[in-house]
């Protein structure tokens, strides 16, 4: 299967273009981009933000990339491959205030990490884990306004609820911590030399000042807690 949309149209139309600026990436820039990070695009657990993903240009690429290293690495192994595949798609965020572009953004994503966990762990993939990705996928590709930070309506307009992000880690086995932040706390907090979207100090991690939930249950469960 492949990554990206071979060919695909940069603009679907002059509106769009005027309104929103949508002139989307054209493959070959993404993986020349991408590149540049070739490294941190093949660990399952480095991080991306898409501020303005489009219908996922990037994260698409970059979500190929790691699962293919993991399918390298996790050969014999459909247990560990499926584990870090969740890691994987936990990594990956993105806003875009146009619904159709988010709701098209999460399709891609699931499709790529459905046709690779399926290919992979054949007997051994289970329909609880897919609804794991699937629900990690919605709550990390969000429709929402990247510049005042706040979720939006149908229409594009702002909503009185913020972008909230999830960190997504792996604790210890098969335990998934969820902890959640908002856009706008994180960056306000974040150092920015760390290029990191989740680096909060020891001390704000320990204080649990910011952050406003947090869920520890099984990889395979997570949908079971919070929306
Ligand atoms: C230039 S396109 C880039 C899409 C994709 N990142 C790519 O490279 O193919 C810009 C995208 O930003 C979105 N956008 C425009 N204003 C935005 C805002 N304030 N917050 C979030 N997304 C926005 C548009 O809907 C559009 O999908």
């Amino acid at each position: 299967m492949s990554a990206t949309k071979q060919g695909s149209p940069q603009i679907k139309s002059k509106e769009r273009v005027t309104q929103r600026g949508e002139v989307f990436t054209a493959e070959r820039e993404v993986n020349a981009m991408c590149d540049l990070v070739k490294h941190e695009c093949l660990r399952p657990d480095s991080r991306f933000l898409e501020p303005a993903c489009g219908d996922g240009n990037f994260l698409s690429v970059i979500l190929k990339r790691k699962l293919d290293e993991l399918r390298r690495k996790y050969r014999n192994s459909p247990h560990d491959y499926e584990r870090q595949a969740i890691v994987a798609i936990g990594s990956l965020y993105g806003v875009d205030i146009q619904n159709d572009n988010v709701l098209a953004c999460r399709e891609r994503l699931y499709a790529i990490w459905d046709g690779e966990y399926t290919a992979h762990c054949k007997a051994d993939a289970s329909d609880e884990t897919r609804a794991a990705a699937r629900f990690i996928i919605n709550r990390n590709i969000i429709n929402g306004n990247a510049l005042t930070l706040m979720c939006v309506d149908a229409d594009g307009n702002d909503t009185s609820a913020p972008i909230v992000f999830s960190e997504w880690t792996l604790i210890g086995g098969n335990r998934m911590q969820r902890s959640d932040y908002t856009m706008a706390d994180l960056l306000l907090y974040n150092d920015s030399s760390e290029g990191n979207l989740f680096a909060l100090t020891e001390e704000q991690k320990a204080e649990g000042g910011i952050f406003l939930r947090r869920y520890v249950t099984h990889y395979k469960k997570v949908q079971d807690y919070g929306e």
